[in-house]
This record gives C-alpha cells, structure tokens and sequence, in this order.
C-alpha cells in the first residue's frame, strides 16, 4: 500500500510548528469521539499527538476516522494548529497543538489488545509477557529500554576513552563451573560431547591478558541455569572488564569513574568519590549482608562482650562455640503486639533462626520472657550497648557466625520496610565491599568452595593459611554495591600456575580433574602471564536502579518468567525426534 512517510515523529510537534502540513504515522492511542467531532491521539516511541477530524474540514477523513479502533496504525496527513484556549493539555510536550487531518491511511488493523496500552495497569504479569510485543509498546518499558541503551552507549564511550578494546569472546566453550549450574550444547559432530556457555567469560579474559591485551572490556550475555528471582535471570549481561599490572585501586578507580558518569548521566548527581568502603567482617557484623543497604541507620550491634559472663545456656553455648550474639534496635516499636512480635518470630525461623529473643525497653526496666536469664549488669550493658530508650524494642539472636548475621540482616531490611525507612528519593548508596573470604565452608557437603570463584588471588600475607586455616584466607575480592544491591563483583587474579594449583588443592579438586577442567588456562599461565585482575558489572540490575524499577524483567525486552519459561515464544519446548536423533539424544 502507498503511504505518505511521515514529517515528524509523534513527540515532535510544538507551537512553532503551527500552520505547517505533516504526515505523522502511529497507533491509535485513545479516540473520543464528541459527536460532531473525533479526536485520536496518535502514539509512537517518541510521544503522544493529538489529532482531529472535523466534517467541516475534511468530510471524508471524518467519515473514515469512525472505524479506528485502538492499535489501528495509521498515517494522518494535516495542518498544524494552535489548540483552541481552555483545551491545552499540559503533560504532553505537544500538548499546545493539534493537528487538523485531511486525509487518514489506514496502515493496519488491529485486534482489541488483551490489556490497554496503558502505564500504570493492572494487569498480570503472564499476560503482558504473553503479549510482550504490546506490553513494549507502554512509554514507561519504551523508556526503560532507552536508559539502558544509553547506559550501554556511556560504557562503551567511557572503555573506549580510557584504552580498553572491547573483545567477544565464544558463547560455545568448555563446561567450567563457576558456581552456577552450566547449560550444555550437544555436539553433534562429536558424540557424546558437549558445549557450555559462559557463566562468564572469566577464563577467556584472563587468557586475553596472557595474549598481551593489556585492558579488556565487553558487553556480555552470561548463562546461569539458577532458580530465578527478581534479580536473576538465566541469561543476563555483563558489562566486564580486565586489566593487566594492576592492583585494586586500579581496578576501583576505573570503576568509580564508570559510575560518576552514570550518576551524572542518569541521575544528574554528583557522585563523591573515592567511594567508601566496607570490608566483608565489618558489613557482615553492623548490615549482617554482604550488599549492605545504607540508605537507612538501623545498625545491629555484637553483645559477645555483653553476654561473656551469661548464665542463660544458649548465649554460654554460643560464645563456647565462638558462635555470635547479636542485636538489633528497632526505635519506638516498644509496643509491638504478641502477634506482630509472633509474625517476625515466624520470619526468623524462615532463615533457620531456632527463635527470637525481643524485649520492650519501659521507662528503667526491660520487659521480655527471657528477662528473668539476665543480671541487672547484663541489662543495664545491654541498653547502652544498644542506646536503647523507653518506647524502643530490642531483638537478640544468637548462634553460628555468618548465619546468625544473615538473619539478623534479613530482620534489618524488614524493619526497615515495616517501618518505611527507605524514602521514595533517598539518596542512593554506593559502596565497595572488600576483603572476602577466599573460601566458603559448606555444611551440607562438608568441603571449602571458592566464595568467588577459584581463579580469585588470596593476600599475599595469608598464602600459608592456604593449607593450615583456609576458613582464615581472605581474597583481593570485592563488590560493588548500590542500594543493597550487589551491582558487581570482581578480583585480583592468581597469575601463576603454582598458586592456581595450590588453590585447586584447597578445594578438593585432584591435580587430574585440574588438568582437565582447567589445563588450558593454567598452560597458559606458563607462557608469562602479567598480574592482572577485573570486575564484571551486572547490567541488568543495574539499569534496574538506574531506571527505578524492582525486577530486572522491568529491563529486559524479552524475559523468563520466575519459573524459566518465555511465555510469548513458548521456550523451553520439545523438539524432534529427527533433531534429537542427530544429536545422539534419548530422552528417558
Ligand atoms: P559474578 O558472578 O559476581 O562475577 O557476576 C557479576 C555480576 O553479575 C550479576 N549477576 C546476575 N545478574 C542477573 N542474573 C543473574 N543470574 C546473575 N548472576 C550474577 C551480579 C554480579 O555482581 N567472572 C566474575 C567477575 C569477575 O571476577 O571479574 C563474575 O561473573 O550483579
């Protein structure tokens, strides 16, 4: 069909524009339809216009404009006006015009869509990922998909400016675990063989520092077969980055660089920097989280001390553990009901808390069930260990280091939320965490695992703690986070074969499964490999911040569901048996 292209897109028109003839082409967005007269606002990516049909200007346009519908696409030709007084619409750029149509096209029909086109609905999220194609036409995606392409274009601008070169690296490789699940490709040429794809492209990119590359960088789909949250998707992008004879304050301070931009940028805010910092202990022991939210003060407080004399068995089973006893002040809940305090309890054992102790701070005295445990001398230290007043509430849990914390944190971040400490416009919070543990004892398999991943250097100092504390070896490891958020991870790498064996012994891993997972990059190692260490932003969730949402499916065209199917192209789905056949698969 022969169409008029359009002059200017549906955002465009202003008052200077008045008396000029358009083409504009779009979707009905809304028809009102006054009898004599028909208004449709036109939208596209870039706004909304109003346009009009008048009998009196154009019968046959009039005529026609009676079938439109909402989605129809259509191409307006007409004449620019000023609105008539007492009917601008303010909130729209072009709201002081219109445009009078003398002749409409109809470029495409369309069905009544399963949801309105509308910001702001209230419609399930299955449905709109069903009808993606309709829920990506809603300005407020539109707008989230322009910030992260624009968030995309300043990192690429900013690596470039600063000598990095952006490298792709294979999405067909070897099945290296990284701590995620892998997802694997059968090959078909060689039977019984599989591909992975990346989790990351961390072994590439340290090989490409062996290559001489000296500063990498890439934008970078990573594949992780994880259960899903709001912040995880199976396939998700990197933003991730290697430097070669590099420390850490090299490493952050290209990064703080990065995100200065985006905060200006984005956010038109100053960012200070250097950013503070937070080492692992000290975040774990004041936030209990190792992506510490300080957009609010709650701080909870070690008792150890308080209690280091206590006659009540669980805090004396917990000290003679070298367990942790810790505490939380939440001001002004002094009143909190049995059953408030009974739903918090609950919550607790959620994360495998045996119970929580509470305690009501009345005017010179403390109220609780556990209050008869504790001398005078425990509750007059425990107020001021917490500088805890009348009217407030005191929580207490105990029990094995990291858990314990872990807990407690989970309870900071719900008070906090019960107690709306977090403003819509809070200043946001941008830290490093550092100092990591190089392993992670794991309970149920009885074995060290690498906290971060196992090319991760230890200090320097604590290499001899290697093979006689590993529980004690912290890492040249650190995070970034946003919010509460960790927006990214990285580390100074081990750079040479010996270390990277030592490491590998101290996971478990035999010196054959090493060879064989792995003997690639350490025989690379061996050609001269230049110190060197990265980071990988994730920028999923960080455009999530950025653009104020709550889930990174609010950032993405196209994303999984929580439980990992794509409702619109209905993925995963079966295959052939031909397929499956050449591919030497049976399916039990
Ligand atoms: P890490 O595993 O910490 O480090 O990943 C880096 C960042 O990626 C984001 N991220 C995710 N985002 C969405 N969905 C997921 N499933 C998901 N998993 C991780 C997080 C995280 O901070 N190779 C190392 C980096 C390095 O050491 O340089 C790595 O991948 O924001």
């Amino acid at each position: 069909m022969h169409f008029k292209t359009r002059t200017h897109n549906c955002g465009e028109l202003r008052e200077s524009n008045i008396g000029e003839n358009v083409v504009l082409n779009g979707w009905v967005d809304r028809r009102r339809d006054l009898g004599g007269v028909i208004f449709i606002e036109v939208r596209d990516r870039h706004g909304i216009t109003q346009v009009v049909f008048e009998p009196t200007f154009n019968e046959q346009s009039h005529n026609a404009a009676k079938d439109l519908r909402n989605e129809y696409v259509i191409s307006i030709e007409g004449v620019v006006r000023k609105r008539p007084a007492d009917t601008d619409n303010p909130d729209l750029p072009t709201g002081h015009i219109d445009v009078m149509v003398n002749n409409l096209i109809v470029l495409n029909e369309a069905e009544t869509p399963p949801f309105p086109i509308k910001d702001e609905i209230d419609t399930h999220e299955d449905l709109r990922l069903k009808y993606r194609y309709l829920d990506l036409r809603r300005p407020k995606l539109q707008k989230s998909l322009i910030l992260r392409h624009k968030m995309a274009q300043i990192a690429r601008q900013y690596f470039d400016e600063n000598g990095f070169i952006e490298v792709e690296t294979p999405v067909l490789m070897k099945s290296t675990p990284e701590g995620a699940r892998d997802f694997l490709v059968p090959s078909r040429m060689h039977k019984g063989k599989f591909y992975a794809l990346p989790q990351s492209p961390q072994t590439y990119k340290q090989i490409l520092m062996v290559a001489g590359m000296d500063r990498y960088f890439q934008i970078v789909k990573c594949f992780r077969d994880e259960d899903l949250r709001a912040d995880r998707q199976l396939e998700f992008t990197q933003i991730d980055v290697e430097m070669s004879f590099v420390d850490q304050e090299d490493i952050f301070t290209i990064v703080e660089g990065l995100m200065k931009r985006f905060f200006k940028q984005v956010w038109n805010r100053d960012l200070e920097t250097p950013l503070p910092r937070l080492s692992f202990d000290e975040a774990m022991e004041k936030y209990g989280s190792d992506k510490p939210d300080l957009r609010f003060n709650l701080e909870m407080k070690r008792l150890n001390n308080v209690f280091a004399d206590t006659g009540f068995k669980v805090f004396k089973d917990t000290i003679d553990t070298k367990g942790v006893i810790t505490g939380l002040l939440a001001p002004g809940c002094g009143d909190y009901t049995r059953n408030q305090l009974d739903v918090l309890t609950d919550f607790v054992k959620g994360y495998g808390a045996k119970g929580l102790i509470w305690i009501r701070v009345k005017d010179g005295e403390l109220e609780s069930p556990t209050m008869k445990f504790f001398t005078d001398e425990e509750k007059k230290n425990l107020t001021e260990a917490l500088g805890a007043k009348p009217g407030d509430l005191i929580f207490i849990l105990s029990g094995s280091k990291l858990k314990t914390l872990n807990t407690m944190g989970a309870l900071r971040l719900e008070m906090a939320r019960r107690l709306n400490l977090i403003k819509e416009n809070a200043e946001p919070k941008l830290l490093w965490v550092t100092d990591f543990p190089l392993f992670e004892w794991d309970e149920e398999t009885g074995r060290f695992y690498a906290m971060h991943h196992p090319f991760t250097s230890p200090r320097m100092e604590d290499i001899p703690l290697m093979e006689s504390d590993p529980g004690k070896v912290k890492a040249r490891a650190y995070d970034l986070v946003l919010n509460g958020n960790e927006i990214a991870g990285g580390s100074i790498r081990i750079h040479n074969s010996d270390l990277q064996a030592k490491m590998f012994k101290a996971l478990g891993i035999s010196e054959e499964e090493a060879q064989y997972k792995f003997g690639f990059l350490m025989n690379a190692f061996k050609y001269g490999a230049p110190p060197h260490g990265g980071i990988a932003f994730g920028f999923d969730r960080m455009a999530m911040i950025f653009a104020g949402e709550n889930s990174i499916r609010d950032v993405i065209a196209f994303p999984k569901t929580a439980s990992a199917v794509s409702l619109m192209d209905d993925s995963p789905s079966t295959v052939g048996e031909e397929q499956l056949n050449e591919l030497h698969i049976k399916i039990r």
